[in-house]
Protein backbone atom coordinates (compact mmCIF):
# COMPACT_ATOMS: atom_id res chain seq x y z
CA UNK A 1 0.00 0.00 0.00
CA UNK A 2 1.24 3.14 -1.32
CA UNK A 3 1.31 6.10 1.52
CA UNK A 4 1.29 9.77 0.81
CA UNK A 5 4.17 12.10 2.70
CA UNK A 6 1.47 14.30 3.59
CA UNK A 7 -0.32 10.61 5.91
CA UNK A 8 2.80 10.11 7.09
CA UNK A 9 3.04 13.74 8.75
CA UNK A 10 -0.52 13.11 9.74
CA UNK A 11 0.05 10.28 11.89
CA UNK A 12 3.41 11.28 13.03
CA UNK A 13 1.75 14.33 14.46
CA UNK A 14 -1.39 13.18 15.93
CA UNK A 15 -2.20 13.07 19.72
CA UNK A 16 -5.74 12.69 19.85
CA UNK A 17 -7.40 10.27 17.58
CA UNK A 18 -10.88 9.37 17.34
CA UNK A 19 -12.08 6.35 15.83
CA UNK A 20 -15.46 5.74 14.44
CA UNK A 21 -16.70 2.31 13.72
CA UNK A 22 -19.69 0.58 11.21
CA UNK A 23 -20.93 -2.67 10.32
CA UNK A 24 -18.09 -2.87 7.62
CA UNK A 25 -15.20 -3.26 9.95
CA UNK A 26 -16.99 -6.59 11.01
CA UNK A 27 -17.46 -7.80 7.70
CA UNK A 28 -14.63 -10.21 7.37
CA UNK A 29 -15.84 -11.51 10.86
CA UNK A 30 -18.99 -12.82 8.75
CA UNK A 31 -21.47 -10.48 9.63
CA UNK A 32 -23.25 -8.89 7.79
CA UNK A 33 -23.68 -5.00 6.94
CA UNK A 34 -27.05 -3.19 6.60
CA UNK A 35 -26.71 -1.20 3.88
CA UNK A 36 -24.69 -3.27 0.92
CA UNK A 37 -25.94 -4.96 -2.23
CA UNK A 38 -25.81 -8.50 0.34
CA UNK A 39 -26.59 -6.48 3.59
CA UNK A 40 -29.97 -7.39 5.95
CA UNK A 41 -31.76 -3.62 4.40
CA UNK A 42 -31.72 -5.37 1.24
CA UNK A 43 -33.44 -8.50 2.38
CA UNK A 44 -35.92 -7.23 5.63
CA UNK A 45 -37.55 -3.91 6.50
CA UNK A 46 -36.23 -1.95 9.04
CA UNK A 47 -39.32 -1.01 10.37
CA UNK A 48 -40.39 -4.17 10.72
CA UNK A 49 -37.18 -5.44 12.42
CA UNK A 50 -35.05 -2.26 14.10
CA UNK A 51 -37.96 -0.12 15.67
CA UNK A 52 -40.78 0.06 18.40
CA UNK A 53 -43.68 -0.30 16.32
CA UNK A 54 -42.21 -3.04 14.11
CA UNK A 55 -41.65 -4.96 18.28
CA UNK A 56 -45.04 -4.19 19.28
CA UNK A 57 -46.49 -5.44 16.00
CA UNK A 58 -44.10 -8.48 16.04
CA UNK A 59 -42.27 -9.13 19.01
CA UNK A 60 -41.72 -12.70 18.11
CA UNK A 61 -40.15 -11.57 14.71
CA UNK A 62 -38.07 -8.99 16.10
CA UNK A 63 -36.83 -11.41 18.79
CA UNK A 64 -35.84 -14.47 16.09
CA UNK A 65 -34.02 -11.84 14.08
CA UNK A 66 -31.78 -10.42 17.58
CA UNK A 67 -31.42 -14.18 18.62
CA UNK A 68 -30.34 -15.20 15.74
CA UNK A 69 -27.70 -12.01 15.41
CA UNK A 70 -26.62 -12.27 18.66
CA UNK A 71 -25.97 -16.33 18.19
CA UNK A 72 -23.66 -15.21 15.12
CA UNK A 73 -22.06 -12.68 16.71
CA UNK A 74 -21.20 -15.28 19.74
CA UNK A 75 -19.68 -17.26 17.05
CA UNK A 76 -17.80 -14.62 15.14
CA UNK A 77 -13.99 -13.19 16.11
CA UNK A 78 -12.69 -9.98 15.76
CA UNK A 79 -10.71 -10.04 12.79
CA UNK A 80 -7.51 -8.62 11.59
CA UNK A 81 -9.23 -4.88 11.34
CA UNK A 82 -10.42 -5.10 14.93
CA UNK A 83 -7.20 -6.46 16.51
CA UNK A 84 -4.88 -3.30 14.71
CA UNK A 85 -7.26 -0.90 16.72
CA UNK A 86 -6.84 -2.84 19.79
CA UNK A 87 -2.88 -2.04 18.68
CA UNK A 88 -3.87 1.74 17.69
CA UNK A 89 -4.86 2.52 20.89
CA UNK A 90 -1.51 2.17 22.54
CA UNK A 91 -0.20 4.46 19.80
CA UNK A 92 -1.44 7.09 20.56
CA UNK A 93 -1.26 9.47 23.99
CA UNK A 94 -5.77 10.06 23.35
CA UNK A 95 -7.92 7.54 21.77
CA UNK A 96 -11.45 6.92 21.60
CA UNK A 97 -13.61 4.26 19.79
CA UNK A 98 -17.33 5.28 19.19
CA UNK A 99 -18.66 2.37 17.29
CA UNK A 100 -22.49 1.67 16.07
CA UNK A 101 -21.66 -2.41 15.98
CA UNK A 102 -23.98 -4.13 18.41
CA UNK A 103 -21.56 -6.92 18.33
CA UNK A 104 -18.61 -6.74 21.00
CA UNK A 105 -16.11 -7.23 18.59
CA UNK A 106 -14.06 -4.31 19.68
CA UNK A 107 -14.26 -5.45 23.13
CA UNK A 108 -12.90 -9.06 22.30
CA UNK A 109 -10.41 -7.70 20.27
CA UNK A 110 -9.14 -5.66 23.47
CA UNK A 111 -10.12 -2.09 23.02
CA UNK A 112 -10.67 -0.45 25.82
CA UNK A 113 -12.02 3.44 25.18
CA UNK A 114 -15.08 1.89 23.35
CA UNK A 115 -18.19 3.47 23.12
CA UNK A 116 -21.07 2.25 22.06
CA UNK A 117 -23.84 4.73 20.18
CA UNK A 118 -26.13 2.49 19.45
CA UNK A 119 -26.14 -0.16 22.41
CA UNK A 120 -25.33 -4.08 22.75
CA UNK A 121 -27.14 -7.10 20.99
CA UNK A 122 -26.14 -9.13 24.34
CA UNK A 123 -27.63 -7.58 27.01
CA UNK A 124 -31.79 -6.85 27.45
CA UNK A 125 -33.97 -5.08 29.41
CA UNK A 126 -37.53 -4.30 30.11
CA UNK A 127 -39.54 -1.92 27.90
CA UNK A 128 -41.83 -0.58 30.49
CA UNK A 129 -39.38 -0.02 33.79
CA UNK A 130 -36.19 -0.42 31.90
CA UNK A 131 -34.70 -2.81 34.65
CA UNK A 132 -32.14 -5.03 33.26
CA UNK A 133 -33.08 -8.99 32.42
CA UNK A 134 -30.11 -11.92 33.03
CA UNK A 135 -32.42 -14.94 32.20
CA UNK A 136 -31.53 -16.81 28.59
CA UNK A 137 -34.79 -16.42 26.01
CA UNK A 138 -36.18 -18.73 23.91
CA UNK A 139 -38.52 -17.14 22.08
CA UNK A 140 -40.51 -20.80 21.02
CA UNK A 141 -41.42 -21.00 25.10
CA UNK A 142 -42.14 -17.77 25.65
CA UNK A 143 -41.55 -13.70 24.85
CA UNK A 144 -39.96 -12.44 27.65
CA UNK A 145 -41.92 -10.24 30.49
CA UNK A 146 -40.05 -8.27 33.34
CA UNK A 147 -40.11 -10.05 36.63
CA UNK A 148 -40.48 -6.53 38.25
CA UNK A 149 -43.30 -5.24 36.55
CA UNK A 150 -44.88 -7.69 33.65
CA UNK A 151 -43.56 -5.53 30.80
CA UNK A 152 -42.20 -6.55 27.53
CA UNK A 153 -38.15 -7.79 27.70
CA UNK A 154 -36.59 -5.99 24.44
CA UNK A 155 -32.91 -6.19 23.41
CA UNK A 156 -30.62 -3.14 24.67
CA UNK A 157 -29.88 -1.69 21.02
CA UNK A 158 -30.76 1.31 19.52
CA UNK A 159 -33.77 1.38 17.17
CA UNK A 160 -35.07 3.69 14.57
CA UNK A 161 -36.85 6.60 15.98
CA UNK A 162 -35.05 6.20 19.25
CA UNK A 163 -32.53 8.50 21.13
CA UNK A 164 -29.21 7.45 21.20
CA UNK A 165 -27.38 7.27 24.96
CA UNK A 166 -27.30 11.04 25.86
CA UNK A 167 -23.77 10.54 27.67
CA UNK A 168 -22.24 9.07 25.23
CA UNK A 169 -23.90 10.77 22.20
CA UNK A 170 -22.72 14.65 23.89
CA UNK A 171 -19.20 12.72 24.63
CA UNK A 172 -18.49 11.46 20.93
CA UNK A 173 -19.32 15.31 19.84
CA UNK A 174 -17.27 17.06 22.30
CA UNK A 175 -14.18 14.18 21.25
CA UNK A 176 -15.03 14.87 17.54
CA UNK A 177 -14.71 18.51 17.94
CA UNK A 178 -11.85 18.26 19.80
CA UNK A 179 -10.00 15.18 17.73
CA UNK A 180 -6.90 15.73 15.11
CA UNK A 181 -7.20 12.70 13.32
CA UNK A 182 -10.10 11.00 12.89
CA UNK A 183 -10.89 7.93 11.21
CA UNK A 184 -14.54 6.64 9.67
CA UNK A 185 -14.84 2.72 9.18
CA UNK A 186 -16.93 0.37 7.88
CA UNK A 187 -19.78 2.99 7.55
CA UNK A 188 -22.06 4.08 5.23
CA UNK A 189 -22.43 7.74 6.89
CA UNK A 190 -25.93 7.64 6.26
CA UNK A 191 -27.03 7.00 10.05
CA UNK A 192 -27.55 10.45 12.22
CA UNK A 193 -26.75 11.24 14.37
CA UNK A 194 -23.37 9.11 14.63
CA UNK A 195 -22.86 10.10 10.41
CA UNK A 196 -22.71 13.64 11.81
CA UNK A 197 -19.31 13.10 13.82
CA UNK A 198 -16.95 13.24 10.59
CA UNK A 199 -17.93 16.01 9.32
CA UNK A 200 -17.92 18.09 13.03
CA UNK A 201 -14.71 16.63 13.24
CA UNK A 202 -13.46 18.37 9.86
CA UNK A 203 -15.02 21.20 10.59
CA UNK A 204 -12.99 21.83 13.61
CA UNK A 205 -9.45 20.98 11.59
CA UNK A 206 -9.57 17.34 12.35
CA UNK A 207 -7.75 14.97 9.57
CA UNK A 208 -10.67 12.73 8.27
CA UNK A 209 -9.59 9.38 7.16
CA UNK A 210 -12.31 6.67 5.50
CA UNK A 211 -11.64 3.73 5.35
CA UNK A 212 -14.11 1.88 2.95
CA UNK A 213 -13.77 -0.76 -0.20
CA UNK A 214 -17.01 1.74 -1.13
CA UNK A 215 -17.59 5.71 -1.55
CA UNK A 216 -20.14 6.81 0.70
CA UNK A 217 -21.29 10.50 0.69
CA UNK A 218 -19.00 11.66 3.26
CA UNK A 219 -16.24 10.28 0.54
CA UNK A 220 -15.73 14.15 -0.91
CA UNK A 221 -15.49 16.03 2.24
CA UNK A 222 -12.60 13.26 3.83
CA UNK A 223 -9.08 14.80 3.20
CA UNK A 224 -8.15 11.10 2.21
CA UNK A 225 -10.34 7.99 1.34
CA UNK A 226 -8.79 4.07 1.24
CA UNK A 227 -11.01 1.59 -1.06
CA UNK A 228 -9.73 -1.39 1.21
CA UNK A 229 -11.15 -3.55 3.65
CA UNK A 230 -10.31 -2.64 6.67
CA UNK A 231 -9.39 -6.04 7.61
CA UNK A 232 -6.33 -5.39 4.88
CA UNK A 233 -5.98 -1.67 5.37
CA UNK A 234 -5.61 -0.93 9.63
CA UNK A 235 -2.91 -3.55 10.35
CA UNK A 236 -1.19 -2.02 7.46
CA UNK A 237 -1.54 1.42 9.24
CA UNK A 238 -0.08 0.29 12.61
CA UNK A 239 3.00 -0.89 10.86
CA UNK A 240 3.45 1.72 9.36
CA UNK A 241 2.97 4.12 12.22
CA UNK A 242 5.14 1.82 14.66
CA UNK A 243 7.74 2.36 11.75
CA UNK A 244 7.49 6.05 11.76
CA UNK A 245 8.12 5.75 15.48
CA UNK A 246 11.00 3.93 15.18
CA UNK A 247 12.72 7.15 13.84
CA UNK A 248 10.91 10.04 15.84
N1 LIG B 1 -14.19 -3.12 5.25
C1 LIG B 1 -14.61 -1.84 5.46
N2 LIG B 1 -15.82 -1.40 5.10
C2 LIG B 1 -16.66 -2.26 4.50
C3 LIG B 1 -16.30 -3.61 4.26
C4 LIG B 1 -15.01 -4.03 4.67
N3 LIG B 1 -14.59 -5.28 4.46
N4 LIG B 1 -17.35 -4.20 3.64
C5 LIG B 1 -18.32 -3.29 3.53
N5 LIG B 1 -17.91 -2.12 4.03
C6 LIG B 1 -18.63 -0.83 4.11
C7 LIG B 1 -19.71 -0.68 3.07
O1 LIG B 1 -19.20 -0.16 1.85
C8 LIG B 1 -20.66 0.31 3.75
O2 LIG B 1 -20.35 1.66 3.40
O3 LIG B 1 -19.29 -0.80 5.35
C9 LIG B 1 -20.38 0.11 5.23
C10 LIG B 1 -21.54 -0.49 6.00
O4 LIG B 1 -22.59 0.43 5.98
P1 LIG B 1 -23.99 0.09 6.67
O5 LIG B 1 -24.42 -1.26 6.27
O6 LIG B 1 -24.89 1.22 6.42
O7 LIG B 1 -23.59 0.01 8.24
P2 LIG B 1 -23.45 1.19 9.27
O8 LIG B 1 -22.88 2.40 8.66
O9 LIG B 1 -22.80 0.60 10.46
O10 LIG B 1 -24.98 1.46 9.61
C11 LIG B 1 -25.33 2.35 10.64
O11 LIG B 1 -27.57 1.54 10.53
O12 LIG B 1 -29.43 0.10 10.58
C12 LIG B 1 -28.32 0.50 11.11
O13 LIG B 1 -28.27 0.38 13.42
C13 LIG B 1 -27.62 -0.08 12.27
O14 LIG B 1 -25.65 0.70 13.40
C14 LIG B 1 -26.24 0.51 12.12
C15 LIG B 1 -26.50 1.81 11.41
Amino acid sequence: MFFTEEFKQILKQAKNVFVLTGAGISKESGLDTFRDVDGYWAKYNPMELASLEGFFDNPHLVWLWYLERRAKANAASPNAGHLALAELENLFPLFDLFTQNVDRLHHRAGNKNIYELHGNIFENHCLTCGLPYFEDIDIEIAIPHCNSCGGLIRPSVVWFGEELPADILSLSFTKAQNCDLFLAIGTSAEVYPAAQLPYNARNHGAYVVEINPNETSFTKFANISFRESSNIILPEIVKLIKDLKKYD
